[in-house]
Parts: C-alpha cells; sequence; structure tokens
C-alpha cells in the first residue's frame, strides 16, 4: 500500500478518544484531558502514516493487543520531554548548598548518597545534578550514585550516553561545558566519563515495580506529577515517602505541589521538601 502523506490528519470520535484516554491511563499513568485531543491527533498522525494504518480504530485495536511491541512507541509517542540543563536553576543551588553538606557530614565511603531522577527525560536533568556534585564533592572520599529513570525507551538510551547536539545544550553554560563536557568529531558534546560513571540509567515506568526499595537521600521527580491525576499522585508521593527517612529530600516542579502530604514532608525551599 502507498504511503499516506505526513499531513493526512484522520478524524478521531469521542469514542476512540476515549479509548486512548483509557489506554493511555493504562500504561503510563498518564491524565489526558479532553483538551488534549488536537495534540494526540497531531502526535499520532505520524505513526498511523510510519505504520501505514488508514484509522485510529485500527490503531487502537492494535494497541489493545496484549504483548505487542507497539506499545513502546505508543508510550513513547505520548510523553512530553521537554527539559533542558539546570532548569530551576535555584533547585541545584540549594542541592549543592545546603543538601549535598548536610548529607556529605558524618558519612563514611561506604556509604554513598543516593539520587534518584525520576522522570529524566533524555538526562538534562541527571547530569546537572552530577555537575553540582562534582563542584561540591570528592566523590573519591564520598561517592555519590544517581539512579536515572524515564519511561521513554529511548531518552533512557540518551542518557546513558551523555552526548546532546547543540540544541540540546539549552541552560548548559559554555564554562561549564568546557568544563564537564567534550566535543564529539560530529561537532556534538559528550558528559565526562567522571559524571556518567555515577548514573544508573533504566527504564521505568513509575506506576510499575522499583529497583530500590530505600535509602534515597534526595529524589527528583520535577515536571513529572502535573501529568498524572489526584489519585495517582497520591499513590507516588505515598510511593516516595515508603522508601526516603527522615532528612531526606523530595525536589518538584515549579507548578507542582505536596500540599496535601504536610504529614510526610515540610517545605524548605521553593518546591524542595524534607521528609520529616
Ligand atoms: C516534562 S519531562 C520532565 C523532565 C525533567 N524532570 C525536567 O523537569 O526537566 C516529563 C518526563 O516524565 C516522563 N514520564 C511520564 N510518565 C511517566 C511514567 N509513568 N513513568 C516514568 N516516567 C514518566 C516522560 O517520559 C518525560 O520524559
Amino acid at each position: 500500500m502507498e504511503a499516506l502523506s505526513s499531513d493526512s490528519r484522520r478524524p478521531l470520535s469521542d469514542a476512540s478518544y476515549r479509548e486512548f484516554q483509557r489506554l493511555v491511563l493504562l500504561h503510563t499513568g498518564i491524565h489526558l484531558t479532553d483538551n488534549k485531543r488536537s495534540m494526540i491527533v497531531n502526535r499520532f498522525t505520524r505513526r498511523l502514516n510510519a505504520l501505514n494504518i488508514e484509522t485510529f480504530e485500527e490503531y487502537i485495536e492494535l494497541v489493545s493487543k496484549k504483548n505487542n511491541p507497539e506499545t513502546i512507541d505508543f508510550i513513547d509517542t505520548i510523553t512530553t520531554n521537554l527539559t533542558y540543563f539546570f532548569r530551576e536553576p535555584h533547585h541545584f543551588d540549594f542541592l549543592g548548598k545546603v543538601v549535598l553538606p548536610k548529607l556529605a557530614a558524618g558519612r563514611s565511603r561506604a556509604e554513598p548518597i543516593r539520587i534518584w531522577s525520576a522522570g529524566c527525560s533524555s538526562g538534562q536533568e541527571p547530569y546537572s545534578i552530577g555537575m553540582t556534585v562534582l563542584d561540591k564533592l570528592d566523590i573519591r572520599k564520598q561517592p555519590v550514585k544517581i539512579l536515572c529513570t524515564d519511561i521513554h525507551s529511548k531518552l533512557v538510551v540518551t542518557t546513558r550516553v551523555g552526548i546532546y547536539g547543540r540544541e540540546q545544550l539549552r541552560g548548559l553554560d559554555p564554562e561549564a561545558r568546557s568544563k564537564w563536557f567534550k566535543e564529539t568529531e560530529d561537532g556534538r558534546w559528550q558528559a565526562d566519563i567522571a559524571i556518567r560513571q555515577m548514573l544508573y540509567c533504566k527504564r521505568l515506568n513509575l506506576f510499575g515495580p522499583w529497583p530500590v526499595r530505600s535509602g534515597v537521600d534526595v529524589i527528583m521527580c520535577r515536571n513529572v506529577l502535573i501529568y498524572f491525576n489526584d489519585e495517582y499522585q497520591r499513590r507516588l508521593i505515598s510511593g516516595f515517602a515508603a522508601m526516603q527517612t527522615p532528612g531526606s529530600y523530595l525536589f518538584i516542579g515549579h507548578s507542582e505541589t505536596l500540599d496535601g502530604f504536610s504529614r510526610l514532608y515540610k517545605r524548605v525551599a521553593n518546591t524542595v521538601y524534607e521528609r520529616l
């Protein structure tokens, strides 16, 4: 069959949109509000074209089948992955000036500081954490481990490799770039091995099983909660709280809040919380 042109938009019926909402919630926990319909048509028209599928109904049938490989692309297409280096810079300031010195005080080499970048997209967030760590601590004396997870299958690989093109370097000033990145032969920039070695990158659905159960000193889950409804946000925050001991930290995004969780976390700076 001849490929459909990339601008051929198909109609998406009410019933099919509801099916989309159900499948997205099932696979990602993302609450697709009613006003996202044209976004769905735009994003998935490209996917239907790539698969030479004529209608949304056929596509939904495909994604509804158990264990079908399209689920991975379905999830990759639905997620919004905007990120940049040192996004919300006050967080990295607070991490370097307050959190890391406090956590490092009185620890031994055998007790690494454990940080989780939960919903790390293409890695600019964990690399910003890594640069902050290396500017502040001697990691030979005080090791630091950074777990980087995202549900997007390809961005986890980008994070692991740590190579960024010019347009992905937003937020990284030239001084930090020359200090912590090396230019590759094709004109992109790769993060220093010292940072890459701190990272452990894994594809992970936040609503599936977690690879760690306790002892996470810092969780950064920023600009992720906004995609979930109240019930899913509650599940996630209760899960974070269960794996953190008093005195550990949770960073969230600028438009997110932990109002309603004051038994578990107290606010210590703008969108930074300490486990009680
Ligand atoms: C807007 S980005 C935020 C990236 C980074 N934290 C920041 O603030 O710059 C949101 C990320 O959350 C991820 N995400 C959405 N739902 C998820 C889920 N259920 N499990 C894991 N990651 C998820 C998306 O793939 C996306 O990369």
